[in-house]
């Protein structure tokens, strides 16, 4: 059994919030009777009605892509460019996936997709604690002072990132630029670009390699694969864990 707006958020149609609207408007009906109280309790077997249309709840998938360059992280694109849910095999499309948490357009790799919204909450909510890791191919020299930079925190928009973890790859002399790597426990907007930025070393290219413990080995670009269910435990664990690197 599930609080009635749980149930119609993780459905997919649309947020906690506005499931919570819905309900105090009187357009959701269980089993043909109107329902306004928010704590009512439904599970599978009850018939929920919103605005005459019959919710259809769909089995809860989680799938993680390898995300391309030159694709956006999110359901619609105003512009009309590609997006993670568009470049998805045809079979998915009922299913109302979204991705968690954003990679920018000219950012590849480990995404996951979800249609399920506590899942998602879980794994990207302010709370959350889980380490996603990146490469990035920065310009200039990166030497050790500026590892321990990044890994003591830097200011970005008034905001003092959490400790993590950074480690140099390789430098590139001849064009004048370095690999590293990042591993960070949040995920504020452009965060990996506007640190490095922040020590005056623009990223050129970004790549996230590993979420939580899920990496994209094996999946080709804009390949995907379902999570195993040990995955997905996991993913919720180290995202409750909070364990701060
Ligand atoms: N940080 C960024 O700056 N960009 C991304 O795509 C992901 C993290």
């Amino acid at each position: 059994m599930e609080r009635l707006q749980k149930y119609i958020a993780n459905s997919g149609i649309t947020s906690r919030r506005k499931a919570e609207i819905l309900i105090s408007e009187g357009k959701v009906k269980v089993n043909g009777q109107i329902i306004t109280e928010m704590g009512f309790k439904v599970s599978k077997n009850d018939v929920v009605v919103i605005n005459d249309e019959v919710l259809e709840v769909k089995e809860k998938r989680y799938l993680v892509m390898n995300k391309p360059r030159g694709v956006v992280s999110t359901v619609d694109d105003e512009k009309g460019r590609n997006t993670v849910i568009s470049i998805l095999p045809k079979e998915l499309a009922g299913y109302r996936l979204f991705p968690v948490g954003r990679l920018d357009y000219d950012t590849k790799g480990v995404l996951i997709l979800t249609n399920d919204g506590e899942f998602m909450n879980t794994l990207v909510g302010p709370k959350s604690a889980l380490e996603k890791e990146y490469l990035a191919r920065v310009e200039g020299e990166i030497i050790k002072p500026d590892l321990k930079k990044l890994e003591s925190g830097v200011v970005i928009d008034g905001y003092t990132t959490r400790k993590c973890k950074a480690y140099l790859s390789d430098v590139d002399h001849k064009n004048n630029s370095s690999l590293v790597g990042l591993v960070i426990t949040e995920g504020k907007y452009h965060q990996v670009k506007k640190m490095f930025e922040a020590i005056g070393h623009p990223v050129k290219r970004l790549t996230r390699i590993r979420f939580g413990e899920v990496t994209t080995e094996g999946l080709g670009e804009g390949e995907i694969r379902d999570l195993s269910p040990h995955e997905i435990k996991k993913l919720i664990v180290n995202s409750k864990g909070n364990k701060k690197l």
